[in-house]
């Protein structure tokens, strides 16, 4: 996600602003900016791109006198990448400035509203009604204009500002989103993660949500919403600077399954209103998505897995029918796109060079494109006719996991939505889906927390030769997920099987002691299932299931068993997916692997 340094103290702050950012660079972004008070003036200096470009431009920050200022790498939300959308943003007269990390959900409420009261907006993001809301409220008391601006947000923040009135203070405040403040031997500094202070102080203070800091060079002072004085502790950062990148999680990897929860929610809270769901992004009219004939999702890897969990739901919610293809095979198979197909591509880097061209091949015969993409402004957002974003954030490790999950949810949502505007389910369901989602992210963390048993469990099978995966129906689609989760960073031959098809060939694959993990989260499929799990078991396999909560047949049948929690029947592959990528990861980690580099692999396909 992007991140914040902020300081204030005797030393010129533009050179230590642009170190903090430096350390951060790991987290992905695509523009940075700074702002520093020089005494009369707060001047900025923002550029899209590397960080380079930044430290080119004011020369190592030497060119921004001032001991008072806040810097940001962005990696777009709302608004593409450029210079304008960078950080920080400023209030009218340019007297007060704010970077932000997090999303403002009712920012376009909050604009319309500042708009008839005359502020203008020179820029896309949600942040910048947070530098006018600021000027709004401001009466000469920064942290009471805080405090009203945090009365009026609702999503997720952590805000670094700075107020020209105010030279020797620096002021910080979160919500759902990362922050920490810490004393240097030379002032107060904030940041969005441990890396970026390492090098000033290992003390630091977590700030919790909805708390304020007001900093000075030599004090800092804590504060409650309710403007109330709270006290707090310092905490020791022991970690080297490679393992405080990753939040003191030994593997990006691991570290962005613990991020799923988080991700997930901002993925769907944006798009809940109330008791419905809006997809603003969609651009379709209610007439537009009843007109809709056929949905072909098109995408590579994990993507793709996503898209055939995408055409279970679809299929089985909104009673549209759904095909689902590889990008590659796509894109040179002649494709039939009819009058009411409406193509969906998915794509987490949003360059993958076959989602590419299948989104070019099918906008060329007429198709609309919706494109379902974590990074924004990339090729795939651009120049597909709307984009939904996942709001996964960056994702550093090879092998997808948080975005995977939030493309998941995107078609979840894009489900529901159209399986209401045809018909097809009531008010009552849709609130009911509503709350399932909503009771998702818990799940998943409960799912994660139970780490343990799936790392006792992997390191039985650090020797496994080949593994396969069975499911039926949606239990399939996260089947073939799974395998590749285990495959690309562990190196163990895996396929998986929709578990019809084992006697049609595959069973003769089974020998003494192979591993077959099954999914079974559908209650309806159970009892075939277990059929499978039996004849699989008869020719020695060791059977590892995965079901829902309250299944207790299957304890019979394999050998080893982990539960899910409930959920509706077209939402389960969002938890069952947990403890497979749990498998996959310590199965690397115990077999010595690149868990984060897999060998031949990387994060963004650009060539085909
Ligand atoms: O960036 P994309 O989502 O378009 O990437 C598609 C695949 O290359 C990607 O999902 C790949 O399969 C991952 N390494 C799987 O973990």
């Amino acid at each position: 996600m992007c991140g914040i340094v902020g300081y204030v103290g005797e030393k010129q702050a533009a050179p230590i602003l642009l170190d903090g950012l430096s350390k951060l660079e790991y987290r992905g972004y695509d523009s940075a900016g700074i702002a520093v008070f020089d005494g009369e003036k707060i001047n900025m200096t923002k550029a899209k791109g590397r960080l380079k470009v930044l430290e080119e431009i004011t020369h190592g920050g030497s060119t921004m006198p001032g001991v008072l200022g806040v810097g940001h790498t962005r990696w777009a939300t709302h608004g593409e990448p450029s210079d304008v959308n960078a950080h920080p943003h400023l209030n009218r007269d340019g007297s007060i400035a704010v970077v932000h990390n997090g999303i403002i959900e009712n920012y376009l409420k909050l604009k319309k509203k500042l708009v008839k009261k005359g502020y203008e907006f020179v820029s896309d993001t949600d942040t910048e009604v947070i530098a006018h809301l600021l000027d709004y409220y401001y009466d000469g008391n920064p942290l009471r204009a805080i405090t009203k601006v945090m009365h009026r947000m609702e999503g997720s923040y952590a805000l670094g500002i700075i107020f020209k009135d105010f030279p020797d203070e620096l002021y910080a405040v979160r919500k759902d989103s990362p922050l920490i403040v810490g004393h240097t031997e030379t002032g107060s500094i904030i940041a969005s993660d441990v890396p970026a202070v390492l090098k000033y102080t290992r003390d630091v203070y977590f700030i919790e949500n909805e708390e304020i800091v007001r900093m000075e060079k030599d004090s800092m002072e804590f504060f409650n919403v309710d403007e109330e004085q709270i006290e707090k502790e310092p905490v020791h950062i022991e970690w080297d600077v490679d393992a405080a990148e990753k939040g003191g999680y030994e593997h990006f990897m691991l570290k962005e399954m613990y991020e799923q929860p988080k991700a997930i929610t901002d993925t769907f809270s944006p798009r809940i209103r109330g008791n419905e769901i809006v997809i603003e992004e969609l651009n379709m009219s209610d007439e537009d998505i009843r007109a809709v004939k056929k949905l072909m999702i098109v995408a590579c890897g994990s993507a793709y897995h996503a898209g055939v969990t995408g055409k279970y739901v679809f299929e089985g919610m909104a009673r549209i029918p759904v095909e689902v293809d590889l990008a590659s095979e796509f894109r040179y198979r002649d494709p039939i796109l009819e009058e009411g197909t409406l193509v969906i591509v998915i794509s987490q880097s949003g360059e993958t060079a076959d989602s590419l061209a299948a989104l070019r091949e099918s906008r060329e015969r007429g198709a609309k494109v919706l494109g379902i993409v974590n990074v924004v402004g990339s090729s795939i957002a651009r120049e597909a006719d709307n984009v939904m974003y996942t709001w996964a954030g960056p994702e550093i490790a090879v092998a997808t996991t948080k975005a995977y999950s939030c493309q998941l949810i995107a078609l979840y949502l894009l489900a529901v939505k159209f399986a209401k505007v045809r018909g097809q389910i009531s008010d009552a369901q849709v609130k009911e889906y509503i709350e399932d989602l909503k009771r998702l992210p818990d799940q998943v963390e409960l799912l994660l927390n139970n780490k343990n048993k799936i790392q006792k469990f992997a390191n039985r099978y650090l020797a496994a030769k080949d593994v396969f995966f069975i499911g039926r129906g949606i239990d399939y689609a996260i089947s073939l997920e799974g395998s590749l989760k285990l495959k690309e960073i562990s190196y163990i031959h895996s396929e998986a099987y929709a578990a019809g098809e084992l006697k049609h060939g595959t069973i003769s694959l089974i020998e003494e002691g192979t591993l077959v993990t099954a999914v079974l989260t559908q209650e309806d499929l159970f009892k075939k299932m277990i059929s499978n799990i039996v004849e699989v078991r008869t020719r020695g396999a060791f059977v590892l299931a995965v079901t829902t909560e309250g299944n207790d047949e299957v304890k019979k049948a394999a050998d080893y068993v982990i539960y899910i929690p409930r959920t509706n029947r077209f939402f389960t592959n969002s938890l069952a997916i947990i403890p497979l990528q749990l498998f996959g990861y310590y199965i690397s980690v115990g077999r010595g692997c690149d868990v984060d580099k897999p060998r031949n692999l990387a994060k963004s396909v650009t060539v085909e």
